[in-house]
């Protein structure tokens, strides 16, 4: 199995993403997260929070609509630009994105040209055929109906991206904050994106969250900001996990550029299916202050992170597979460990009864309503071998696991085991939550300090 198909099998095992409305027999490349997978993104969206804005002097964050009165996306240019190549296979009838799943990077001027020779050297991806139609250009943006009538006046479209909402509120934003140059304005949020050949898990779908801001600055230091924020994306990458060796800046070329941008750098991550962009960059210039005519010299420099394609880079760095030593002597076997830095975990601690005895869940209960009301968000277990109970924590990347033993009822002192060292420790039921909580500040909020 690869990578990939272990942490698709992981999460639906464990209720972190499942495939949606199942029941019904699914619906093609939409995914629900359970409740591991919900923490997941919570910690995430709340610690991209804490570092891009709440500890911030320059941030202002605004929660806007997802639906826009459609002369936005005119003046944005997405009516006519948010568009990919589609070529569709005369034999199968199956449609492509021509430049991501038919290589057209390959040959040159396929785009702009598209010759009928250069469509001949291309192949279904589905079943091989190469007699395709020229590619024909295909907007993303999901149209519906605002009211009862289904007509042109009515006619709007669900976001795409947060980012125009950022500059059509920035009058009111200027006007109720008085910012002077550089400030940002953040959002996060569901954006919807009709996508000809959605897959690879969570990675294209065609909804997903955005977290993103626009950041104004003087013109002359556009330049400056761009390398500024590229910095920090990759703090914000150390902090979630990733190891610097699988990140790679790409400078995207002026014809793959975003209809908006001036300059985009991409930052890829080697997924196991292959390179492929994770975050973005873009200086967009005075490209959408003047679109829609907003009354501010500035540039505008645009860090864009998808919170999804956080979620599943953050479980492919974090998992593991060792030899461990089982609970019966002198025997090993295999130990799955998702590595989740302490902030990312789902739950930050688990409290397990030894066994389903009365006597020791009257002790555990109170333990996991007392840490729950700490604010230590911990899993209760009470079901199989304490030594399997201990493997399903590690799988879920728990870093605490506190166990109530038949010891307890005579010392009142229960076990805390480390996730990683696997090491362990005995501490008094009255110590547990300065215990637990001084481990956890000292993880939690290790935060990076900011530049
Ligand atoms: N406002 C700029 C913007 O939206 P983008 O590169 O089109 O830029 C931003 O998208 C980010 O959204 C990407 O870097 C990626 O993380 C994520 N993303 C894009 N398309 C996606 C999709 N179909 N499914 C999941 N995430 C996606």
């Amino acid at each position: 199995m690869d990578l990939m198909e272990k942490i698709v099998n992981l999460t639906k095992r464990r209720g972190f993403i499942f495939p949606g409305s199942e029941i019904y027999g699914g619906l093609a490349n939409s995914w629900d997260y359970g409740e591991l997978g919900a923490y997941l993104r919570r910690n995430i969206m709340n610690q991209w929070w804490d570092f891009f804005v709440g500890r911030r002097t320059d941030m202002i964050e605004i929660s806007p609509a997802v639906i826009m009165n459609s002369k936005v996306w005119e003046a944005s240019g997405h009516l006519k630009e948010f568009s990919d190549p589609l070529v569709e296979c005369k034999e199968c009838h199956n449609r492509f994105r021509q430049d991501v799943n038919m290589g057209m990077s390959d040959i040159p001027n396929i785009d702009v040209n598209n010759r009928m020779s250069d469509i001949q050297k291309l192949k279904c991806p589905s079943c091989g055929s190469t007699n395709l139609t020229k590619s024909k250009t295909f907007n993303l943006l999901f149209k519906t109906f605002l009211g009862p009538t289904e007509e042109k006046a009515t006619e709007v479209y669900l976001r795409p991206e947060l980012a125009q909402a950022m500059f059509v509120d920035l009058p009111q934003v200027l006007q109720t904050s008085r910012r002077e140059l550089p400030f940002g304005i953040a959002a996060q949020g569901r954006v919807f994106r009709n996508e000809i050949t959605p897959g690879n898990f969570i990675f294209r779908t065609r909804e997903f969250d955005l977290m993103e801001f626009e950041y104004f600055v003087p013109s002359k230091d556009d330049k400056k900001w761009f390398d500024y924020w590229l910095g920090e994306m990759h703090r914000w990458l150390e902090h979630l996990g990733v190891k610097k060796e699988h990140l790679h800046d790409k400078e995207v070329p002026a014809g793959e550029r975003a209809h908006y941008s001036q300059r985009t750098v991409d930052i890829e991550y080697d997924y196991p299916f292959g390179r492929g962009e994770l975050y973005g960059l873009a200086n967009r210039g005075d490209y959408d202050l003047k679109a829609h005519k907003i009354d501010l010299a500035a540039y505008v420099i645009e860090p864009t992170f998808g919170l999804d394609r956080s979620v599943l880079v953050a479980m492919l760095e974090a998992y593991s597979e060792e030899q461990a030593p089982t609970a019966e002597k002198g025997e090993t076997d295999l130990r799955v460990v998702m590595k989740f830095p302490v902030w990312l975990a789902p739950f930050r601690a688990a409290v397990l009864p030894l066994s389903k005895k009365p006597e020791l869940e009257k002790i555990a209960k109170p333990i996991h309503e007392d840490l729950r009301k700490a604010g230590i968000v911990a899993d209760y277990d009470e079901t199989q071998s304490i030594g399997r109970r201990y493997r399903r924590q590690d799988e879920i990347g728990t870093p605490y696991c506190v166990t109530v033993d038949f010891d307890t009822l005579k010392d009142r002192a229960v076990t805390v085991r480390d996730r990683d060292t696997m090491k362990q420790e005995r501490v008094k039921i009255a110590n547990l939550r300065a215990y637990l909580q001084g481990l956890l500040t000292k993880m939690l909020f290790r935060r990076i300090p900011i530049s």
